[in-house]
């Protein structure tokens, strides 16, 4: 059976984690997968999060299983977190909510249960997105186009081919948006683009869905959602990949959850009815630690308002990063104006490093970047920042020379 099974190729981004980890180089950088350190270089357990997990292994009664969409009081907290509390969605019965492993497990359904309803389903991805977009749609039998959403030249969102592109969807195909701190490029639509997005969305009549894995860490948790609230506003249906892996540091607890809004209580209640059905022939029933948690933090006011801070310092901390990193490559005379980097959101910077320069980051200096030129600047440190600069500045005052 399995003598001729051919090597898969390395993941874009956890293979790249694979090769850093045997690295020998005392001094490696890992700037690829998208988890948060700190300023010592530790990816810490929040606070919150452990004294809701100390609650839990007092209270916890059972470890039955849980529904296939797991618990109502998660379904409520993700609900409030993406629309806000008391929204027209929330008190209509208009949203179910489906908790999943991560906010991949979240895109898979949904990607499962579009190709169920609508198979042979288009759904548009933008261009550059997460690498893993396309292979979890693929496997999800939906057919993959994708919209212009980057210019490399302007560093900046290229709206208006991305607008025009988006005029060929059409009702029956899903597009995928980001809801905040767009991966991996790190520029977001501002809130006038939001709008205009939102309103082509309902005048072309194709679904939106969102990939919202990093609410909180580009401006703030209510902020971060006012782009995909503008939809809410236009009345449009929609699907919400949420995730919890990065705004409460649950990455190997697999905490996310997919939310569907319908036209009507009774069209939501039939769509939870076959996303359960995808679920129960998937992974049957989901992981329950992660999602208690946050429903723990999110329902105690004391520890959700110190979740809340957490959250505040993790986004300040990315922000100073930033602008320190731009700071540096300045100082050190890098001829290119790198300020486009503290107009990006979120945990990925966009660097415009080009493949030659990320291999010679890599295989020279031990500094691993992904191959896009995505830096994970929420993994900058205090002390890895010097280092990484001066290589950076180093391979593109090279890259220069040999280009004259
Ligand atoms: C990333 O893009 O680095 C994160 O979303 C983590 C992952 O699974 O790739």
């Amino acid at each position: 059976m399995f003598e001729s099974v051919p090597m898969a190729a390395p993941d874009a981004i956890m293979g790249l984690t694979e090769a850093f980890k045997k690295d020998p180089n005392p001094d490696k950088i890992n700037l690829t997968i998208g988890v948060y350190k700190d300023d010592s270089g530790q990816t810490p357990i929040f606070t919150s999060v452990k004294k809701a997990e100390a609650r839990l292994l007092e209270n916890e009664q059972t470890k039955s299983y849980l529904s296939i969409e797991g618990e109502a009081t998660y379904g409520a907290c993700v609900q409030s977190m993406v629309f806000g509390e008391d929204h027209e969605i929330i008190t209509g019965n208009r949203a179910v909510t489906a908790h999943t492993p991560g906010g991949t497990g979240a895109l898979r359904v949904a990607g499962e249960f579009l190709a169920k309803i609508r198979p042979g389903a288009t759904l548009w991805l933008s261009q550059p997105t997460w690498p893993n977009h396309p292979g979890v749609f693929e496997a999800a039998r939906l057919n993959v186009k994708t919209y212009p959403y980057y210019d490399p030249e302007l560093k900046s969102l290229d709206f208006e081919a991305m607008t025009n592109a988006l005029k060929d969807a059409g009702e029956g195909d899903i597009v995928l948006y980001h809801g905040c701190c767009h991966n991996p490029t790190g520029m977001d639509p501002n809130h006038e683009q939001w709008k205009i997005l939102a309103q082509l969305t309902r005048d072309r009549g194709f679904t939106p869905f969102f990939d919202f894995a990093y609410q909180g860490l580009g401006t703030g948790l209510e902020e971060d959602a006012r782009g995909l609230r503008e939809f809410c506003t236009e009345g449009c249906e929609m699907l919400v990949a949420s995730s919890f892996s990065k705004n409460f540091g649950l990455y190997r607890e697999r905490t996310g959850a997919l939310t569907l809004v319908a036209g009507s209580s009774d069209a939501a209640q039939c769509s939870l009815s076959q996303l359960k059905s995808v679920i129960r022939a998937n992974y049957s029933n989901p992981p329950a630690h992660g999602a208690a948690i946050v429903s723990t933090v999110l329902t105690d006011p004391e520890l959700s308002t110190e979740w809340k801070q957490e959250v505040l310092a993790m986004c300040e901390r990315i922000n100073a990063m930033r602008q320190q990193f731009v700071d540096k490559l300045h100082a050190l005379g890098v001829s290119e104006d790198y300020s486009f980097l503290t107009r990006q959101k979120g945990m990925f910077s966009f660097s415009g490093l080009t493949p030659g320069q990320v291999e010679r980051l890599r295989d020279e200096f031990g500094i691993y970047i992904v191959g896009s030129g995505r830096v994970n600047v929420a993994s900058i440190t205090s002390e890895n920042i010097d280092r990484l600069c001066e290589c950076i500045a180093r391979v593109v005052a090279d890259s220069e020379v040999v280009a004259d």
